[in-house]
C-alpha cells in the first residue's frame, strides 16, 4: 500500500536559475513542498524563504557542485538525515556549449559529462526505492530538443542530452508497472544565463523562432507531467523541428546543423 504523505518533497536540482527556478515556482503553486539544489552561493536561500512565504509550503535547500563524483551521495544522506521524504524527482541541472570541440579542454567536457548525465543518473538510482513508496511519484529529467540531433559545434552537449532523452524513455517502460511516472522535458531555445543569452542568436532564425521564457516552458512542463506525457516539447515550433528531424536521417540533420551553425561558432566566437 502506498503511503499518501502531505510532508512529501519534490527535488529539484539546478534550482536558483533558469527553468530548474521557474520549475520552483511552479511547483510551489500546486503546494509542493521542496528541496532545491544548486552550486554554492546565496540564491537558494533567498528563493526558499520567498517561496515559503508566498505560496506556505516547506522548503530545504542544499548547495553542492554535482559534477563532484560523491555528490549524489551526499545529496541523498543529506536528504535522510533532514527527514526529507522524496516523492518526485526533477533532474534538471546541466550545462550547455557553442564551440568547435577541438576548442574547449578535456576538463570542460568531463564536468559537463559529470553533471549532464553521471549525477542524473545517480540521483535517479539513489531515490528510486523512496520514490517508489508515494503514489503520485514521478521523475522529469531536463533533457534538450537537442539530443535528438547530432549537432556539431554543440557536439557534447547533444549528445549528453541524447543520453538524457534514451534514458528518460527506457527507464520510464521499465517502471511502467511501478507506478512512478518518467517524463522528459526537451525544450528548443531559452534564454536563461548570460552564455545562453549570447548563444541563442549564433544559433540562425530556426532556433531564435523557437525561443520561449523558462516560466513558459516550467508551466507547459508540469501540466503535461501531470498528464504523463513521456516526452514533453514546450512550443509548436519546436514540436515541429521534433517531428521535421524524423524525415531526415542522422547524417543529413548534422550536415544541415553543420551548415546553420559553422558560420556562428568559429574558434574563440563561442562558449
Ligand atoms: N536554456 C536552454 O536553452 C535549454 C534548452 C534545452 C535544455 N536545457 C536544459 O535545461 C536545464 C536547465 O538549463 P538552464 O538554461 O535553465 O540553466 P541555467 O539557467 O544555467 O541554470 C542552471 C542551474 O543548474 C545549477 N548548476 C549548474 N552547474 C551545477 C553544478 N555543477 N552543480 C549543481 N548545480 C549546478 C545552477 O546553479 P547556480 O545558479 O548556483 O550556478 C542553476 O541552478 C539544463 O539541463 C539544460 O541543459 C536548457
Amino acid at each position: 500500500m502506498k503511503k499518501k504523505n502531505p510532508d512529501v518533497f519534490t527535488l529539484i536540482t539546478g534550482a536558483s536559475a533558469g527553468i530548474g527556478r521557474a520549475l520552483a515556482v511552479e511547483g510551489a503553486k500546486r503546494g509542493w513542498n521542496l528541496a532545491l539544489i544548486a552550486l554554492p552561493g546565496e540564491k537558494l536561500q533567498e528563493i526558499s524563504e520567498s517561496l515559503e512565504k508566498t505560496y506556505h509550503i516547506k522548503t530545504k535547500f542544499f548547495e553542492i557542485d554535482l559534477t563532484d563524483k560523491k555528490a549524489p551521495q551526499l545529496v541523498h544522506e543529506w536528504c535522510q538525515k533532514m527527514d526529507i521524504q522524496v516523492g518526485r524527482l526533477i533532474n534538471n541541472a546541466g550545462v550547455g556549449m557553442g564551440d568547435k570541440f577541438s576548442s574547449l579542454p578535456y576538463e570542460f567536457y568531463e564536468k559537463m559529462m559529470l553533471l549532464n548525465m553521471v549525477s542524473l543518473v545517480c540521483l535517479t538510482r539513489l531515490f528510486l526505492p523512496e520514490l517508489g513508496k508515494y503514489p503520485t511519484a514521478f521523475i522529469l529529467n531536463s533533457g534538450s530538443l537537442a539530443g535528438f540531433y547530432p549537432s556539431p559545434y554543440k557536439t557534447v552537449y547533444a549528445a549528453s542530452k541524447s543520453f538524457v532523452n534514451m534514458f528518460s524513455l527506457a527507464l520510464r517502460e521499465e517502471l511502467c508497472q511501478s507506478g512512478i511516472s518518467v517524463s522528459v522535458l526537451c525544450p528548443g531555445s531559452v534564454p536563461t544565463n548570460d552564455a545562453v543569452k549570447k548563444r541563442i542568436p549564433k544559433n540562425g532564425y530556426l532556433a531564435r523562432a523557437a525561443v520561449l521564457s523558462s516560466e513558459r516552458v516550467a508551466r507547459i512542463a508540469l501540466e503535461k507531467l501531470e498528464k504523463g506525457k513521456a516526452i514533453i516539447i514546450p512550443g509548436f515550433v519546436n514540436k515541429l523541428y521534433y517531428f521535421l528531424g524524423y524525415a531526415f536521417p542522422f547524417k543529413l540533420r548534422a550536415k544541415f546543423l553543420s551548415r546553420l551553425f559553422r558560420k556562428y561558432y568559429i574558434s574563440g566566437n563561442g562558449n
